[in-house]
């Protein structure tokens, strides 16, 4: 049975990603930063699939966690397969009331994070093959006002994707990005309603997407059908970019 770990699995992209996964017979551990009870809720909804769930509280900023979560998984489910680096935030402002604290959060979180734990997998996955898969945004390829912060975070990961995916092909570890436009989930939800409307009237395709509609493109990238998938970024925006 594959493992997957999933990082900000609580909620959200992540979550639709943790049933996605198991109902395709992976064994799925996951990272939460807060609200246990989501994270136990989630696990326990799975049914039978939850006795190959695992959910960690752990920051995604910390090496020390990452590398603590890592290992707990490896010994308990085995060996890591597929990790997708999920967790993210978004603090906009626009830039001349940028704090750098808002841009060191969003960096940290968004681009540090994904180090963390693909540096923590990256030794077993290059003796036994594997799948990293990074979800940026559309953010990071188009560049949206009053995201500076996110937009360069993302971008960073889409740099990170490609840079990794050319040092570890040769290992049979793939490498691959998810650049999804508006999805609904808790991150959208906070935009107030004219920002909301504004956002919508950009999208194409009028309608923002789901996050199992990004779980399942996930699936798909991490298995074998995408064998030959490497070093891309994958955009999912209703036509918005
Ligand atoms: N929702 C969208 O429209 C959208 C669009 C493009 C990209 N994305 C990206 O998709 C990913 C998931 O977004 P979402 O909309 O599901 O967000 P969300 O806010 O609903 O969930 C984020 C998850 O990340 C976790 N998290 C946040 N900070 C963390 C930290 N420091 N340590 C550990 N976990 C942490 C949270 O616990 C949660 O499980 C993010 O990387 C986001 O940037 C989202």
């Amino acid at each position: 049975m594959k493992v997957a770990l999933i990082t900000g699995g609580s909620r959200g992209i992540g979550q639709a990603m943790v049933k996605e996964f198991a109902g395709a017979c992976y064994s799925v551990a996951f990272t939460y930063n807060e609200n246990g009870a989501a994270a136990e809720s989630l696990v326990t909804g799975l049914g039978e699939q939850a006795q190959r769930a695992l959910a960690y509280q752990a920051d995604v900023r910390d090496f020390a966690q990452a590398q603590g979560v890592v290992k707990a998984v490896q010994e308990t489910l085995g060996p890591i397969d597929v990790l997708i680096n999920n967790a993210g935030i978004r603090r906009d402002r626009a830039f001349h009331n940028m704090d750098p604290e808002l841009w060191r959060e969003v960096i940290e979180t968004n681009l540090m994070g994904p180090f963390n734990y693909s540096r923590a997998v990256i030794g077993g996955m290059i003796r036994r093959g594997g799948v990293i898969l990074n979800v940026a945004s559309v953010s990071g390829l188009i560049g949206i006002a009053g995201q500076t912060n996110y937009s360069a975070s993302k971008a960073g990961l889409i740099g990170f994707t490609k840079a990794l995916s050319r040092e570890v092909a040769r290992f049979s570890v793939r490498v691959n990005a998810i650049a999804p436009g508006v999805i609904e989930t808790d991150m959208t939800e906070s935009l107030d309603e004219n920002a909301r409307r504004k956002l919508l009237a950009h999208i194409p395709m009028g309608c923002p997407g789901t996050p199992e509609q990004v779980a399942r493109l996930a699936l798909y990238l991490a298995g074998e059908d995408a064998a030959y998938v490497t070093g891309q970024v994958f955009t999912m925006d209703g036509g918005l970019s």
